[in-house]
C-alpha cells in the first residue's frame, strides 16, 4: 500500500483566472511527457509521478482514493484487475488509458462499477506500422546480429558469406487482424515489394483491401505466411493462439512478427521454433509478462528483439496524452468521451 506520504502534492493550477478547487482531482499511474503533463496541470489538480514508479492496481485504487480522485490516466502496464477496480474511490469516473490496448483492465468489472473506461486508437498507427517494419527488416537481415558483432569488436571484414539474411521483397506477408494497424503495415511492406494475404473477421471494402487476399480462416492462410505479422487484441480466446500446432502450418522458414500483445503467443513454442530453424526469425516488440519476458529469447540469434518501442516516439506519445485528456475532459464535464471503450 502507498503511504499519504508517498503521494505526490496536489498541482496547484498557476492560472490566476481558474479556481483551482473547482478543477477535478486527475490521477496520473506514470511520467508522461512534459507537454502532457503540463496540460494535465494546467487544466486538472493533477497529481503526478515524476519517480516514474509503477505502481501496482492496489496501489493505483489507494492512491486514487487518498488524492480523491475523480479521474484516473493510466498506461499499459497498470494492471487494473476487478480487485483494483474495486477498490478504486467511488469519486473515479473515468480510467483514461495512455494505450490503443485495454487487456490490462478487467473492462467487465469498470463497465460493472458504472467508470467510463477509454483508449487512445488511431494516433498511434503510424509508429506501430513502422515498428513492424523495423521488426520485419531486422529480423529478416540479421540487424541485432550484425551490431552485436560491431560493439564486440568482432567484426573482421567484409565476406560474401557473412550474415545472409532472408530477401523480403516478392516475399508473401500474412497479416492476421486487418484493423487500423494491420492496414498501416500492409501498406508500408507493399513499398517492399511484398504480396499481402490478411484475415479479419470482416472482409475490408476493395479501397482499403488494395488488392490483398482476404482468407476468412487464419488456419487457412498460415500455409502461405513467408512472414506473419500479429495485429490482434488479447484477450481470454486469443491467449496464445500462435501455438505449436499453427507454426507448424507455416511454411518452413518462416518469420514471425508481433507488435501486438505478448500473450497471443506461445512462447515456448516459438521458441523452440526458432532454435530448430522452423522459423528463421522473428521480430517482436511485446512479450508475455513484461517485462520478464521468457528468458529462453535472449540467447537466440534469431530474435530481434525490442522493448515495447511501437507507439515510442515523441509525437505519438504527445498525441496519445493529449487524446486521453481529451476524453477525461469530456467526461469530467459530462459529455460522451470520443474514444469510449465501456
Ligand atoms: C498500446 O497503445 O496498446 C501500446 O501497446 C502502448 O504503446
Amino acid at each position: 500500500m502507498t503511504s499519504p506520504a508517498e503521494v505526490q502534492p496536489v498541482t496547484q493550477s498557476d492560472s490566476p483566472v481558474s479556481d483551482s478547487s473547482a478543477r477535478p482531482v486527475l490521477l496520473l499511474t506514470r511520467r508522461l511527457p512534459d507537454a502532457v503533463e503540463a496540460r494535465a496541470s494546467r487544466d486538472y489538480r493533477a497529481v503526478l509521478n515524476p519517480e516514474d514508479r509503477a505502481f501496482s492496481g492496489q496501489e493505483i485504487a489507494a492512491r486514487a482514493a487518498e488524492v480523491g480522485a475523480d479521474a484516473v490516466l493510466c498506461c499499459a502496464g497498470d494492471r487494473l484487475d476487478a480487485a483494483a477496480i474495486a477498490a478504486l474511490p467511488r469519486s473515479v469516473r473515468v480510467l483514461a488509458t495512455f494505450s490503443v490496448g485495454t487487456d490490462h483492465i478487467d473492462l467487465e468489472a469498470a463497465h460493472a462499477r458504472g467508470l467510463t473506461v477509454t483508449n487512445t486508437p488511431d494516433v498511434l498507427t503510424d509508429a506501430t506500422a513502422d515498428i513492424a517494419l523495423l521488426l520485419l527488416l531486422g529480423a529478416a537481415r540479421r540487424a541485432s546480429e550484425g551490431e552485436r558483432m560491431i560493439r564486440a569488436n568482432a567484426w573482421t571484414g567484409w565476406t560474401p558469406t557473412q550474415l545472409m539474411g532472408t530477401h523480403v521483397g516478392a516475399k508473401r506477408l500474412g497479416i492476421v487482424g486487418m484493423g487500423r494497424i494491420g492496414q498501416a503495415v500492409a501498406v508500408r511492406a507493399r513499398a517492399f515489394g511484398m504480396t499481402i494475404h490478411y484475415s479479419n473477421r470482416r472482409r475490408l471494402a476493395p479501397e482499403l483491401e488494395l488488392g490483398a487476399t482476404y482468407h476468412a480462416d487464419p488456419e487457412a492462410m498460415l500455409p502461405v505466411c513467408d512472414v506473419l505479422s500479429l495485429h490482434f487484441p488479447a484477450t481470454a480466446e486469443t491467449r496464445h493462439w500462435l501455438n505449436a500446432e499453427r507454426i507448424e502450418r507455416l511454411p518452413p522458414g518462416a518469420i514471425l512478427i508481433n507488435t501486438a500483445r505478448g500473450s497471443v503467443v506461445d512462447d515456448g513454442a516459438v521458441i523452440d521454433a526458432l532454435k530448430r530453424g522452423r522459423l528463421a526469425a522473428a521480430g517482436l516488440d511485446v512479450f508475455e509478462n513484461e517485462p520478464n519476458l521468457h528468458p529462453g529469447y535472449r540467447d537466440l540469434p534469431n530474435a530481434f528483439l525490442l522493448p515495447h518501442l511501437g507507439s515510442a516516439t515523441v509525437e505519438t506519445r504527445n498525441a496519445m496524452g493529449f487524446k486521453a485528456l481529451d476524453n477525461v475532459d469530456a467526461v469530467t464535464a459530462g459529455r460522451p468521451a470520443p474514444d469510449r471503450v465501456v
